[in-house]
């Protein structure tokens, strides 16, 4: 781009030693008091930087990158998912995009886990007994959960995280089953004992936990639509740490309320931070677990997630093509 010290506007706080190493090497723009940007502060920023690093929390829609200035050459997302970016209408303006892949998979199938764990022994209701008192001592009938040895896992998704999910779930003894655009490799079936299912209802009808770890794209729009929803038997548990969206959230709560399902451990909601009044109703009851999206929320996951936007940024600079470039063929 010809310029030495190229302006890098970050949209949220980065952990302290990210935002050091980004002073070093880039002209940078932090936000001090990480409170998410208006509309018009990231058109303002969209509108200076030569790079915007931006976060799931800012919408980077079509008529925001109509602001962008000419200058503007790439979006560095600081996160895997890049369902906050129209990332059609920025490659049409010759914007290149990159995300952060592969440094949080691990964070992210342990907090599945921890929610599939969660849910079946009544973590956090048993947690909420022992610190309010309303435990009267042990009794062999009371706060019962579910087995999860020998119960079957149906995996939404069988990218890098599902396949650290189905790793981490085969040894507390769940059977693997596996839905997935693509059939993954015989070698990598093999390795987690895996059953592949072309057609994701055929899958649900047999379930007994079911986890969503597919990117939010159109194409997985309420993936898990009420129709879908309803293949699922009532003992059967639902767990989402990818995006909201992919789930008809008002019907997983339809079926919750009615006994149709026996729990769901959610990290991500469709209209996040807002959470329903009637989920959280739920989770007052004891039948699902909430979370508020921290899947990756590791320190060591985020200074990776930096270290990989640093690299994005410094090697598009340096005119070669970073190694995170989202394509077109991932949406
Ligand atoms: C991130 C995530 O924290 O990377 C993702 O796709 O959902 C989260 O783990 C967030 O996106 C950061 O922007």
């Amino acid at each position: 781009m010809g310029k030495n010290n190229p302006l890098v506007i970050v949209t949220r706080k980065l952990p302290e030693p990210v935002e050091a190493r980004m002073r070093e090497l880039f002209d940078a723009r932090f936000n001090e008091t990480d409170k998410p940007m208006t509309h018009a502060e990231l058109a303002e920023a969209i509108g200076a930087a030569d790079v915007l690093v931006p976060t799931v929390t800012d919408r980077i829609d079509a008529p925001l990158i109509a602001k962008a200035g000419e200058q503007l050459k790439l979006i560095a997302n600081f996160g895997n998912g890049v369902d906050n970016i129209d990332v059609t209408s920025a490659l049409r303006r010759g914007i290149t995009v990159t995300n952060t892949p592969g440094v949080l998979t691990e964070d992210t199938a342990d907090m599945t886990m921890g929610l599939i764990v969660a849910v079946s022994r009544r973590i956090v209701e048993g947690a909420g007994a022992a610190l309010d008192g309303s435990w009267r001592g042990w009794s062999p009938t009371w706060m019962l959960g579910r087995r999860i040895t020998g119960k079957k896992l149906g995996i939404v998704g069988m990218g890098r995280i599902g396949q650290a999910l189905a790793r981490r779930a085969k040894a507390f003894g769940l059977s693997i089953h596996y839905h997935n655009r693509r059939r993954v490799s015989a070698s990598i079936e093999q390795e987690l004992s895996a059953t592949y299912f072309e057609s994701l209802d055929q899958m649900l009808m047999r379930m007994d936990i079911v986890s969503v770890n597919c990117p939010h794209t159109p194409a997985t729009f309420h993936l898990l639509s009420a129709r879908r929803l309803k293949h699922l038997h009532s003992g059967a548990i639902v767990v989402n740490t990818a995006r909201g969206e992919i789930i008809d959230e008002n019907a997983l709560t339809r079926m919750l309320e009615a006994n149709e399902l026996a729990g769901a451990g959610l990290d991500v909601f469709e209209h996040e931070p807002a959470v329903s009044p009637k989920l959280l109703k739920l989770a007052q009851g004891g039948k699902v677990t909430l979370l508020p999206h921290m899947g990756s929320a590791t320190l060591e996951g985020r200074i990776d997630m930096g270290e990989k936007v640093i690299i994005n940024v410094k090697t598009f600079m340096d005119g070669h093509r970073p190694p995170d470039r989202v394509l077109p063929s991932m949406l």
